[in-house]
Protein backbone atom coordinates (compact mmCIF):
# COMPACT_ATOMS: atom_id res chain seq x y z
CA UNK A 1 0.00 0.00 0.00
CA UNK A 2 1.66 3.12 -0.95
CA UNK A 3 2.23 5.85 2.40
CA UNK A 4 1.38 9.06 3.06
CA UNK A 5 3.89 11.83 3.48
CA UNK A 6 4.46 13.91 6.28
CA UNK A 7 6.96 17.23 6.04
CA UNK A 8 9.20 17.31 9.37
CA UNK A 9 10.88 20.29 10.55
CA UNK A 10 14.21 19.02 10.91
CA UNK A 11 16.59 20.56 12.76
CA UNK A 12 19.47 18.15 12.38
CA UNK A 13 19.53 17.55 16.10
CA UNK A 14 19.50 14.21 18.36
CA UNK A 15 15.61 14.53 18.93
CA UNK A 16 14.42 15.40 15.12
CA UNK A 17 16.40 12.43 13.70
CA UNK A 18 14.70 9.91 16.21
CA UNK A 19 11.47 11.45 14.77
CA UNK A 20 12.56 10.72 11.19
CA UNK A 21 12.19 7.25 12.28
CA UNK A 22 9.93 7.16 14.71
CA UNK A 23 7.22 8.76 11.84
CA UNK A 24 7.94 6.47 9.61
CA UNK A 25 7.91 2.95 11.30
CA UNK A 26 5.37 4.14 14.31
CA UNK A 27 3.11 6.36 12.28
CA UNK A 28 3.46 4.81 8.94
CA UNK A 29 4.74 8.07 7.20
CA UNK A 30 6.90 8.59 4.37
CA UNK A 31 8.83 11.54 5.87
CA UNK A 32 10.50 14.11 3.71
CA UNK A 33 12.62 16.43 5.93
CA UNK A 34 12.78 20.57 5.83
CA UNK A 35 15.13 22.48 7.46
CA UNK A 36 14.52 26.38 6.89
CA UNK A 37 17.62 28.30 7.57
CA UNK A 38 17.50 31.55 9.36
CA UNK A 39 20.57 32.20 10.54
CA UNK A 40 22.05 29.53 12.67
CA UNK A 41 24.34 28.13 10.33
CA UNK A 42 24.22 24.22 10.19
CA UNK A 43 25.97 22.58 7.54
CA UNK A 44 23.77 22.03 4.83
CA UNK A 45 25.20 18.33 3.76
CA UNK A 46 25.86 16.93 6.95
CA UNK A 47 22.26 17.59 8.02
CA UNK A 48 21.04 16.29 4.56
CA UNK A 49 23.28 13.16 5.35
CA UNK A 50 21.79 12.81 8.39
CA UNK A 51 18.16 13.25 7.49
CA UNK A 52 18.71 10.67 5.14
CA UNK A 53 20.31 7.96 7.08
CA UNK A 54 17.77 8.69 9.72
CA UNK A 55 15.51 7.45 6.84
CA UNK A 56 13.95 10.17 5.19
CA UNK A 57 13.12 10.10 1.33
CA UNK A 58 13.56 13.51 0.78
CA UNK A 59 15.86 16.50 2.68
CA UNK A 60 14.59 19.98 1.11
CA UNK A 61 16.82 22.68 2.39
CA UNK A 62 15.72 26.33 2.48
CA UNK A 63 18.49 29.05 2.91
CA UNK A 64 15.55 31.76 3.92
CA UNK A 65 17.84 34.22 5.89
CA UNK A 66 16.86 37.16 3.24
CA UNK A 67 13.03 36.33 3.57
CA UNK A 68 13.28 35.76 7.59
CA UNK A 69 15.49 38.75 7.67
CA UNK A 70 12.94 41.01 5.63
CA UNK A 71 9.35 39.42 6.16
CA UNK A 72 9.92 38.56 9.69
CA UNK A 73 12.62 40.57 11.90
CA UNK A 74 11.66 43.89 9.85
CA UNK A 75 8.18 44.12 10.40
CA UNK A 76 8.37 43.33 14.00
CA UNK A 77 11.09 46.15 13.83
CA UNK A 78 8.53 48.31 12.53
CA UNK A 79 6.56 47.72 15.61
CA UNK A 80 9.14 47.80 17.82
CA UNK A 81 8.33 44.42 19.23
CA UNK A 82 9.45 43.17 22.42
CA UNK A 83 7.32 40.44 24.88
CA UNK A 84 6.47 41.94 27.69
CA UNK A 85 8.87 44.97 26.80
CA UNK A 86 11.86 43.49 26.71
CA UNK A 87 12.19 40.21 24.57
CA UNK A 88 12.69 41.01 21.01
CA UNK A 89 10.77 37.53 20.18
CA UNK A 90 13.45 35.69 17.80
CA UNK A 91 12.22 32.41 18.27
CA UNK A 92 8.90 33.24 18.08
CA UNK A 93 9.66 34.92 14.55
CA UNK A 94 11.16 32.14 13.52
CA UNK A 95 8.30 29.47 13.70
CA UNK A 96 5.65 31.12 11.47
CA UNK A 97 8.53 31.06 8.95
CA UNK A 98 9.26 27.29 9.20
CA UNK A 99 5.51 26.83 8.98
CA UNK A 100 5.23 28.27 6.01
CA UNK A 101 8.09 26.23 4.07
CA UNK A 102 6.86 23.13 5.84
CA UNK A 103 3.04 23.62 4.47
CA UNK A 104 5.13 24.84 0.70
CA UNK A 105 7.23 21.68 1.02
CA UNK A 106 3.60 19.74 2.18
CA UNK A 107 2.46 20.97 -1.05
CA UNK A 108 5.25 20.43 -3.49
CA UNK A 109 5.36 16.47 -2.49
CA UNK A 110 1.24 16.05 -1.80
CA UNK A 111 2.29 15.37 1.75
CA UNK A 112 -0.95 15.14 3.73
CA UNK A 113 0.52 15.75 7.10
CA UNK A 114 3.26 17.90 8.87
CA UNK A 115 5.36 17.31 11.77
CA UNK A 116 7.18 19.06 14.47
CA UNK A 117 9.42 18.12 17.29
CA UNK A 118 8.14 20.16 19.88
CA UNK A 119 7.58 19.85 23.55
CA UNK A 120 3.92 20.17 24.85
CA UNK A 121 4.90 22.39 27.39
CA UNK A 122 6.46 25.45 25.62
CA UNK A 123 5.50 27.77 23.13
CA UNK A 124 6.96 26.63 20.20
CA UNK A 125 3.99 24.04 19.53
CA UNK A 126 1.66 26.57 19.36
CA UNK A 127 3.67 28.27 17.14
CA UNK A 128 3.91 25.66 14.67
CA UNK A 129 0.51 24.56 15.16
CA UNK A 130 -1.21 27.97 14.42
CA UNK A 131 0.91 28.62 11.85
CA UNK A 132 -0.45 25.49 9.80
CA UNK A 133 -3.80 25.91 10.93
CA UNK A 134 -3.35 29.28 9.52
CA UNK A 135 -2.07 28.62 6.29
CA UNK A 136 -3.71 25.01 5.40
CA UNK A 137 -6.17 23.96 7.87
CA UNK A 138 -6.16 21.06 5.95
CA UNK A 139 -3.09 19.49 7.03
CA UNK A 140 -2.56 16.91 9.90
CA UNK A 141 -0.32 18.15 12.54
CA UNK A 142 1.85 15.50 14.30
CA UNK A 143 3.41 16.32 17.39
CA UNK A 144 5.58 13.05 18.53
CA UNK A 145 7.33 15.04 21.32
CA UNK A 146 3.90 16.42 22.70
CA UNK A 147 2.19 12.65 22.80
CA UNK A 148 5.61 10.54 24.18
CA UNK A 149 7.63 13.36 26.04
CA UNK A 150 10.21 11.46 24.94
CA UNK A 151 13.37 12.15 27.40
CA UNK A 152 17.27 12.99 26.11
CA UNK A 153 18.15 9.61 27.53
CA UNK A 154 15.04 7.73 25.18
CA UNK A 155 15.91 9.36 22.22
CA UNK A 156 19.98 8.49 22.77
CA UNK A 157 18.29 4.95 23.48
CA UNK A 158 16.79 4.69 20.34
CA UNK A 159 18.84 6.30 18.55
CA UNK A 160 21.40 3.79 19.64
CA UNK A 161 19.81 0.96 18.75
CA UNK A 162 18.33 1.94 15.44
CA UNK A 163 21.83 3.17 14.10
CA UNK A 164 20.61 6.81 13.66
CA UNK A 165 23.52 9.27 13.01
CA UNK A 166 23.68 11.78 15.78
CA UNK A 167 24.83 15.07 16.20
CA UNK A 168 29.06 14.41 17.62
CA UNK A 169 29.64 18.02 18.54
CA UNK A 170 29.71 17.94 22.40
CA UNK A 171 26.68 18.93 23.47
CA UNK A 172 26.18 22.14 25.50
CA UNK A 173 24.94 22.33 28.79
CA UNK A 174 22.00 24.55 27.85
CA UNK A 175 18.86 24.44 25.44
CA UNK A 176 19.87 26.78 22.22
CA UNK A 177 18.03 28.50 19.75
CA UNK A 178 19.33 30.61 17.50
CA UNK A 179 19.18 32.77 14.21
CA UNK A 180 19.59 36.28 12.83
CA UNK A 181 17.58 38.37 15.31
CA UNK A 182 18.58 36.10 18.85
CA UNK A 183 19.59 33.45 20.90
CA UNK A 184 18.03 31.66 23.44
CA UNK A 185 19.53 29.91 26.17
CA UNK A 186 17.74 27.46 28.65
CA UNK A 187 17.99 24.87 31.11
CA UNK A 188 20.95 23.83 33.51
CA UNK A 189 21.85 26.30 36.24
CA UNK A 190 19.90 28.89 34.14
CA UNK A 191 16.49 27.08 35.95
CA UNK A 192 17.91 28.50 39.29
CA UNK A 193 16.14 32.07 38.54
CA UNK A 194 18.46 33.71 40.90
CA UNK A 195 21.83 32.17 39.45
CA UNK A 196 23.25 34.66 36.97
CA UNK A 197 23.69 33.14 34.07
CA UNK A 198 27.43 32.10 33.63
CA UNK A 199 29.92 33.44 30.87
CA UNK A 200 29.57 30.40 28.80
CA UNK A 201 25.91 30.53 28.25
CA UNK A 202 26.81 33.51 25.87
CA UNK A 203 28.20 33.15 22.58
CA UNK A 204 27.46 36.07 20.74
CA UNK A 205 27.57 38.93 23.07
CA UNK A 206 30.77 39.72 25.18
CA UNK A 207 30.74 40.60 29.20
CA UNK A 208 30.85 44.41 29.85
CA UNK A 209 34.55 43.20 30.91
CA UNK A 210 35.80 42.18 27.77
CA UNK A 211 34.11 44.90 25.32
CA UNK A 212 36.31 47.35 24.19
CA UNK A 213 37.93 50.16 26.48
CA UNK A 214 36.42 53.27 24.41
CA UNK A 215 33.44 53.63 23.03
CA UNK A 216 31.86 52.86 19.80
CA UNK A 217 29.62 54.24 17.45
CA UNK A 218 27.20 53.31 14.93
CA UNK A 219 25.01 55.09 12.04
CA UNK A 220 21.83 53.09 11.24
CA UNK A 221 20.00 54.35 8.16
CA UNK A 222 16.17 53.87 7.41
CA UNK A 223 13.45 53.93 4.90
CA UNK A 224 9.97 54.13 5.20
CA UNK A 225 10.92 52.56 9.18
CA UNK A 226 13.28 49.64 7.64
CA UNK A 227 16.59 49.88 8.17
CA UNK A 228 18.83 49.75 4.74
CA UNK A 229 22.32 50.98 5.79
CA UNK A 230 24.93 50.91 8.39
CA UNK A 231 27.59 53.89 8.91
CA UNK A 232 26.25 54.79 5.39
CA UNK A 233 26.64 51.54 3.28
CA UNK A 234 23.49 49.85 1.96
CA UNK A 235 23.09 46.45 3.38
CA UNK A 236 20.73 43.30 2.37
CA UNK A 237 18.13 43.12 5.17
CA UNK A 238 20.46 39.87 6.35
CA UNK A 239 23.62 41.27 6.52
CA UNK A 240 22.25 44.23 8.05
CA UNK A 241 21.16 42.59 10.86
CA UNK A 242 24.36 40.54 11.51
CA UNK A 243 26.42 43.65 11.28
CA UNK A 244 24.61 45.13 13.32
CA UNK A 245 24.75 42.06 15.62
CA UNK A 246 28.58 41.55 15.49
CA UNK A 247 28.92 45.09 16.26
CA UNK A 248 26.34 45.58 19.54
CA UNK A 249 27.85 42.14 20.67
CA UNK A 250 31.36 43.38 20.38
CA UNK A 251 30.13 45.85 23.17
CA UNK A 252 28.34 43.68 25.44
CA UNK A 253 24.63 45.36 24.07
CA UNK A 254 21.67 42.59 23.80
CA UNK A 255 21.76 40.13 26.89
CA UNK A 256 18.24 39.57 28.31
CA UNK A 257 17.22 38.00 31.63
CA UNK A 258 13.39 37.63 31.92
CA UNK A 259 10.76 35.62 34.11
CA UNK A 260 8.77 35.24 31.24
CA UNK A 261 5.00 34.09 30.39
CA UNK A 262 4.24 31.48 28.75
CA UNK A 263 1.42 30.80 26.28
CA UNK A 264 0.74 27.25 28.25
CA UNK A 265 0.95 29.64 31.82
CA UNK A 266 4.07 28.68 33.04
CA UNK A 267 6.58 30.98 34.10
CA UNK A 268 10.11 30.47 32.75
CA UNK A 269 13.12 31.86 33.55
CA UNK A 270 14.20 32.54 30.14
CA UNK A 271 17.74 33.78 29.16
CA UNK A 272 18.70 35.77 25.68
CA UNK A 273 21.25 37.65 23.84
CA UNK A 274 19.84 40.00 21.14
CA UNK A 275 22.38 42.37 20.21
CA UNK A 276 20.98 42.98 16.75
CA UNK A 277 17.49 43.20 17.43
CA UNK A 278 18.43 45.80 20.78
CA UNK A 279 20.15 48.34 18.97
CA UNK A 280 17.95 48.41 15.82
CA UNK A 281 14.38 48.35 17.82
CA UNK A 282 16.38 51.56 20.04
CA UNK A 283 17.09 53.19 16.69
CA UNK A 284 13.89 52.59 14.89
CA UNK A 285 12.06 53.68 17.87
CA UNK A 286 14.00 57.10 18.21
CA UNK A 287 13.63 57.72 14.44
CA UNK A 288 10.00 57.14 14.91
CA UNK A 289 9.40 59.56 17.94
CA UNK A 290 11.38 62.20 15.90
CA UNK A 291 9.44 61.42 12.19
CA UNK A 292 5.72 61.11 13.92
CA UNK A 293 2.92 63.07 15.61
CA UNK A 294 2.43 62.14 19.10
CA UNK A 295 -1.00 61.83 18.17
CA UNK A 296 -0.18 58.33 15.98
CA UNK A 297 2.38 57.19 18.36
CA UNK A 298 0.56 56.70 21.45
CA UNK A 299 -1.99 54.69 19.21
CA UNK A 300 0.67 53.30 17.53
CA UNK A 301 2.59 52.09 21.48
CA UNK A 302 -0.39 49.96 22.08
CA UNK A 303 -0.82 48.48 18.90
CA UNK A 304 2.89 47.57 19.12
CA UNK A 305 2.30 46.07 22.34
CA UNK A 306 -0.50 43.77 20.59
CA UNK A 307 1.98 43.03 17.82
CA UNK A 308 4.15 41.16 20.28
CA UNK A 309 1.28 39.67 21.84
CA UNK A 310 0.22 38.02 18.87
CA UNK A 311 3.45 37.21 17.88
CA UNK A 312 4.46 35.34 21.07
CA UNK A 313 1.20 33.78 21.00
CA UNK A 314 1.81 32.48 17.52
CA UNK A 315 -0.55 34.50 16.13
CA UNK A 316 1.58 35.30 12.93
CA UNK A 317 -1.02 34.53 9.87
CA UNK A 318 -3.71 36.16 11.23
CA UNK A 319 -5.72 39.31 10.14
CA UNK A 320 -5.24 41.13 12.93
CA UNK A 321 -1.44 41.41 12.85
CA UNK A 322 -1.99 41.72 8.96
CA UNK A 323 -4.00 44.89 9.58
CA UNK A 324 -1.81 46.32 12.38
CA UNK A 325 1.23 45.81 9.99
CA UNK A 326 -0.62 47.64 7.20
CA UNK A 327 -1.14 50.31 9.90
CA UNK A 328 2.39 50.17 10.54
CA UNK A 329 3.69 50.89 6.98
CA UNK A 330 1.50 53.88 6.61
CA UNK A 331 3.43 55.12 9.99
CA UNK A 332 6.32 54.55 8.94
CA UNK A 333 5.95 56.19 5.41
CA UNK A 334 8.06 59.40 6.67
CA UNK A 335 10.50 57.17 9.12
CA UNK A 336 13.68 57.68 6.88
CA UNK A 337 16.44 58.84 7.82
CA UNK A 338 19.81 57.99 10.10
CA UNK A 339 20.33 57.01 13.80
CA UNK A 340 23.90 57.40 15.45
CA UNK A 341 24.32 54.69 18.44
CA UNK A 342 26.71 55.01 21.34
CA UNK A 343 27.81 51.70 22.40
CA UNK A 344 29.71 51.30 25.30
CA UNK A 345 30.54 48.24 28.08
CA UNK A 346 27.05 46.69 27.64
CA UNK A 347 25.30 50.25 27.24
CA UNK A 348 23.37 51.86 24.59
CA UNK A 349 22.40 55.66 23.62
CA UNK A 350 20.97 57.18 20.72
CA UNK A 351 22.87 60.38 20.76
CA UNK A 352 22.02 61.48 17.06
CA UNK A 353 19.74 61.53 14.47
CA UNK A 354 19.18 63.13 11.21
CA UNK A 355 16.12 62.98 9.04
CA UNK A 356 14.51 65.06 5.84
CA UNK A 357 10.80 64.33 7.52
CA UNK A 358 12.09 65.35 11.53
CA UNK A 359 8.57 66.92 12.69
CA UNK A 360 11.33 69.58 14.72
CA UNK A 361 11.41 73.32 14.63
CA UNK A 362 13.94 74.50 16.00
CA UNK A 363 12.29 78.35 15.81
CA UNK A 364 9.72 76.51 18.25
CA UNK A 365 11.15 74.88 20.45
CA UNK A 366 14.24 76.75 21.27
CA UNK A 367 14.79 78.98 24.08
CA UNK A 368 17.26 81.06 22.18
CA UNK A 369 16.35 84.36 20.74
CA UNK A 370 15.57 83.04 17.17
CA UNK A 371 12.56 82.06 18.77
CA UNK A 372 9.03 82.13 16.60
CA UNK A 373 6.74 80.81 19.18
CA UNK A 374 3.85 82.93 19.90
CA UNK A 375 3.96 82.73 23.86
CA UNK A 376 0.53 84.67 24.04
CA UNK A 377 -1.28 82.37 22.29
CA UNK A 378 -0.43 79.76 25.39
CA UNK A 379 -2.86 81.53 27.19
CA UNK A 380 -5.82 80.92 25.88
CA UNK A 381 -5.17 77.88 25.22
CA UNK A 382 -4.74 77.12 28.68
CA UNK A 383 -7.67 79.20 29.82
CA UNK A 384 -9.81 76.71 27.58
CA UNK A 385 -7.95 73.36 28.57
CA UNK A 386 -8.86 74.12 32.40
CA UNK A 387 -12.26 75.25 31.92
CA UNK A 388 -13.69 72.33 33.13
CA UNK A 389 -11.56 71.97 35.66
CA UNK A 390 -11.94 75.70 36.75
CA UNK A 391 -15.92 75.06 37.15
CA UNK A 392 -15.58 71.95 39.03
CA UNK A 393 -13.12 73.64 41.55
CA UNK A 394 -15.03 76.73 41.99
CA UNK A 395 -18.35 74.49 43.10
CA UNK A 396 -16.50 72.32 45.46
CA UNK A 397 -14.17 74.66 47.10
CA UNK A 398 -10.65 73.37 45.42
CA UNK A 399 -9.30 70.10 45.77
CA UNK A 400 -10.13 66.65 44.01
N1 LIG B 1 10.90 31.39 25.51
C1 LIG B 1 11.29 31.72 24.17
C2 LIG B 1 10.10 31.81 23.29
O1 LIG B 1 9.11 31.20 23.56
C3 LIG B 1 12.38 30.84 23.65
C4 LIG B 1 11.95 29.55 23.04
C5 LIG B 1 13.11 28.83 22.51
N2 LIG B 1 12.75 27.59 21.87
C6 LIG B 1 13.43 26.46 22.02
N3 LIG B 1 12.97 25.42 21.41
N4 LIG B 1 14.52 26.40 22.72
O2 LIG B 1 10.11 32.51 22.31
Amino acid sequence: MKREKIVLAYSGGLDTSVLVRILSTDYGYDVVCCHADVGEARDAKALTDRAKAAGAIAMEMVDAKEEFAKDFCFPALQANALYEGVYPLSAALSRPLIGKHLVDVAHQYGATAVAHGATGKGNDQVRFDLAVKGLDPALKIIAPQRERNISRDEAMDYAAKHGIAVPTTRKSPFSIDENLWGRSIEGGVLEDPNTEPPEEAFAWTKSWQDAPAEPGLIRIGFEAGYPVSVNGEKLSPARLIARVGEFAGLHGVGRIDLMENRVVGIKSRETYECPAAVALIAAHQDLERFTTLGLSARTKGQLDSTFAQLTYDGFWYSPLRSAIQAFNDEHNKFVTGEVTLKLFKASLRVVGRTSPFGVYNKLLSTYGREDKFDHRAAEGFINLLGLQLQEYSRLHGGGA
